[in-house]
């Protein structure tokens, strides 16, 4: 451990985590309020001026919810930036400091690849591409600032052995697919974020059983190895997958009950918090599994 959880760095570290996840779910109330071209220009909000000015076309709610969510970016920067400060700081004397700021010079690199994809979004008049782009982008930012954290505050390890070694990689890979399915069932239903938006055209019942059949195959896994590890003594793990599984089981029921209830706006939302969620514990059980996952050969 190289900074107490508890002390300014160890807090910000783990800000930097709840920001990260909490911009994902703010560009989702963008969405389902149907708020997303509330600023229309980019980077100004409303031709002339950064903010949003009384009387806008676009209504001052709208405009607000969507300056809120650019808002919080800033937030997320300052952060980011404070995270960098406290990395170089406290990585002084390791060995593996490259590596430790690396990740978060890729916090800030990646806020800032949000801000541009942010724009790019406005000026398509919310391409679900750019959009799904936003939420993935934002899901490798979570990724990157839990294994900041894990290395900066350390986390208890406990090592994949035997079958569950080349698994784990596949129950990631899964969650992502999953994830990624359910970026084209949002960019083919009813929630673009205006009216007037671009759609993919897939067929949103057949994209939605698709991304159902994956969560499917993915709870099978989850469950199979969670039986496996109980009979083990990787408790840690167990417990960790149990949560996981948990999750996801919650997440599942919620995306049956909005899908069979005509996508209620309030659901869509939860689902989203719920998609964030997955993906935190999928992250962070891999982490404590110490299973070596590396994306093109880049140990995240
Ligand atoms: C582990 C379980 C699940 C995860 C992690 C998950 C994840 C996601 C994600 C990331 C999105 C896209 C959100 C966005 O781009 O804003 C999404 C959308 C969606 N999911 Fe799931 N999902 C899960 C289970 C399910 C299930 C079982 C169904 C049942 C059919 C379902 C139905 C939907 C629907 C209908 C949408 C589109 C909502 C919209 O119009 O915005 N999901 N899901």
């Amino acid at each position: 451990m190289l900074v107490a959880k508890k002390s300014i760095a160890g807090r910000v570290f783990a800000l930097l985590v709840f920001l990260q996840g909490a911009l994902i779910v703010t560009g989702g109330a963008v969405r389902v309020t149907g708020s997303g071209l509330g600023c229309p220009t980019w980077p100004e909000c409303t031709p002339g001026s950064y903010t949003p000015v009384p009387g806008q076309a676009e209504g001052a709610l709208h405009a607000w919810i969507e300056f809120g969510n650019r808002l919080l970016t800033f937030v997320l920067l300052i952060t980011a930036l404070a995270a960098v400060i406290f990395s170089i700081k406290y990585s002084k004397n390791v060995l593996n400091k490259t590596r430790i700021r690396t990740l978060a010079l890729l916090q800030v690199l990646g806020i800032l690849g949000q801000g541009v994809l942010g724009g790019i979004t406005v000026l398509t008049d919310l391409h679900p591409l750019p959009v799904a782009g936003h939420f993935l982008l934002s899901i490798f930012l979570i990724s990157g600032a839990i294994s900041l954290r894990y290395e900066l505050v350390g986390v208890v390890r406990e090592e994949a052995v035997g079958i569950l070694k080349p698994i784990l990689p596949l129950l990631i890979w899964l969650t992502l697919f999953v994830l990624i399915a359910g970026t084209i069932v949002t960019g083919s239903g009813p929630h673009a974020g205006d009216e007037q938006a671009k759609r993919f055209g897939f067929d949103p019942r057949f994209v939605s059983w698709l991304h159902a059949d994956l969560v499917i195959a993915l709870l099978v896994l989850t469950g199979m190895l969670f039986l496996i590890t109980r009979q083990s003594q990787l408790k840690v793990i167990n417990k960790r997958i149990g949560l996981f599984l948990l999750i996801c089981l919650a997440q599942g029921l919620v995306g049956y009950v909005q899908y069979f209830t005509g996508l209620p706006v309030v659901l869509v939302a939860i689902h989203l918090l719920g998609a964030t969620l997955v993906w935190v514990s999928a992250w962070s059980l891999i982490k404590v599994a110490d299973s070596g996952f590396k994306l093109k050969g880049f140990h995240l």
